[in-house]
């Protein structure tokens, strides 16, 4: 198969003025992208790739959609922001459509998803001051190892990563970690100060990490027995991602506080959101808690058109049957580096025996663009539109990229 990605003049112009002028707080594949439609991506040369990236879940319903794109272009024309000092004409019906989706009675808007993860923790504390009767200040959450919930300050206090945490204490206290999919340890470090558990009901960034059957079953009754709050963050694994409408729906549970994101904003806007019902997210109050852009009319446009999307379109179903499909001809690889193929629906970890990045450039060599996510973890979670075309081209190549990095040349 012919490679595909020897970087131009104008690609290594662009990559030198990003390192120039950019802080160095990533490191991509030197993939530039030029435009994007549905399941492909296309360099600034031309060059067209599949991406099995999807912005970390973002992109569900497939790169610029053109309902989304239509619901954005509109509102964008009427008004984009007004602030909550003011009402708009698309948050409620935003909220309405979010809330009833999801099953729960309120949702409160944001933007990123690490800003709805701290709406939750901070409305699971406060539920645990004023609902439960913890002692000011004590309150704990518990979370997992190699849990990512985001970049904030008080996230990466609950993070077990070391690199993410190293010179930016002092941290925030009350995080409590535990073994992820080890339910003993889990019971043991509940306390009368327990507010929640906070759980990725798969780790994504973890490496595709698929807790045991019923894990999250066990958990949520713990949670009733111990007055605990079960919290989900399903900012990547919502939305369809996993081939359900919600990765907790696979163990039939409906958690206290439901973390949505990156998805709901189908890829245009960010738009994020914690949900609950009444007796808990009414704990917050004016002046509480806010965001400037959240809950704003354009965002609120493009999310209702991204929720409108999923469901019409049956991505979920969709999700399913794709993710089935590559899983099966993953597993059919006979390769010595291919140590482990797990995951759920579109969400998909191959786990090898050599650096994943080696295999992630040798499939950007051949038009496909997957990224590692743990040191020997690829991850594969392309947009769920993806169809059988596109889901015989990654199976060919990525064959070839296998047996490529097997067999170097000298
Ligand atoms: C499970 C999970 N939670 C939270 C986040 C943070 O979202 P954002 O990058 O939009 O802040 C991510 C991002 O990858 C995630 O995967």
């Amino acid at each position: 198969m012919k490679a595909m990605h020897a970087l131009s003049g104008r690609a290594r112009e662009l990559i030198d003025a990003e390192e120039r002028y950019g802080a160095h707080n990533y490191h991509p594949l030197d993939l530039v992208v030029e435009h994007a439609e549905g399941v492909w991506l296309w360099d600034v040369d031309g060059n067209r790739y599949l991406d099995c990236i999807s912005a970390y879940s973002a992109v569900n319903q497939g790169h610029a959609h053109p309902r989304i794109l239509a619901a954005m272009i509109e509102q964008a024309k009427r008004v984009t922001l007004t602030s909550r000092a003011l009402r708009n004409d698309r948050m409620p019906g935003f909220l309405e459509k979010l809330t009833r989706l999801c099953g729960f009675d309120m949702a409160l808007p944001m933007n990123t998803g690490a800003e709805a993860v701290e709406t939750a923790m901070k409305l699971a504390r406060r539920w645990g001051y004023e609902v439960k009767g913890i002692r000011d200040g004590a309150a704990e959450i518990v979370v997992f190892s190699n849990n990512f919930h985001g970049r904030t300050t008080a996230i990466i206090s609950a993070s077990t990563t070391p690199e993410y945490k190293r010179h930016f204490g002092p941290l925030v206290p009350g995080f409590v970690p535990v073994a992820y999919g080890d339910f003993e340890a889990l019971e043991r470090a509940i306390t009368p100060n327990t507010c929640a558990i906070l759980i990725e009901p798969i780790q994504g960034e973890g490496g595709v990490i698929v807790p045991p059957d019923g894990f999250l079953k066990r958990i949520w009754g713990l949670c009733k027995e111990h007055q605990v709050l079960f919290v989900a963050d399903e900012i990547q694994t919502g939305l369809g991602r996993t081939g359900d409408l919600f990765a907790c729906d696979y163990d039939g549970v409906k958690p206290d506080i439901l973390v949505v994101g990156k998805a709901l904003g189908g890829g245009f806007y960010p738009v994020s959101a914690a949900l609950a019902d009444e007796p808990v997210m009414g704990l917050f109050k004016p002046g509480d808690h806010g965001s400037t852009f959240g809950g704003n009319p354009l965002g609120s446009a493009v999310a209702s058109a991204a929720l409108d999307v999923i469901v019409e379109e049956k991505l979920v179903q969709r999700a399913r049957y794709a993710g089935a499909k590559i899983m099966q001809g993953l597993r059919a690889i006979a390769s010595p580096a291919i140590v482990d193929v797990r995951g759920r629906g579109l969400l998909i970890g191959v786990e090898l025996n050599l650096r994943a990045r080696i295999l992630s450039k040798a499939l950007l060599e051949r038009g496909i663009a997957a990224k590692d996510t743990q040191e020997t973890v690829l991850r594969i979670a392309p947009p769920l539109v993806i169809d059988d075309d596109a889901i015989d081209y990654f199976l060919d190549r990525f064959k070839d990229a296998v047996a490529a990095i097997q067999a170097p040349t000298a």
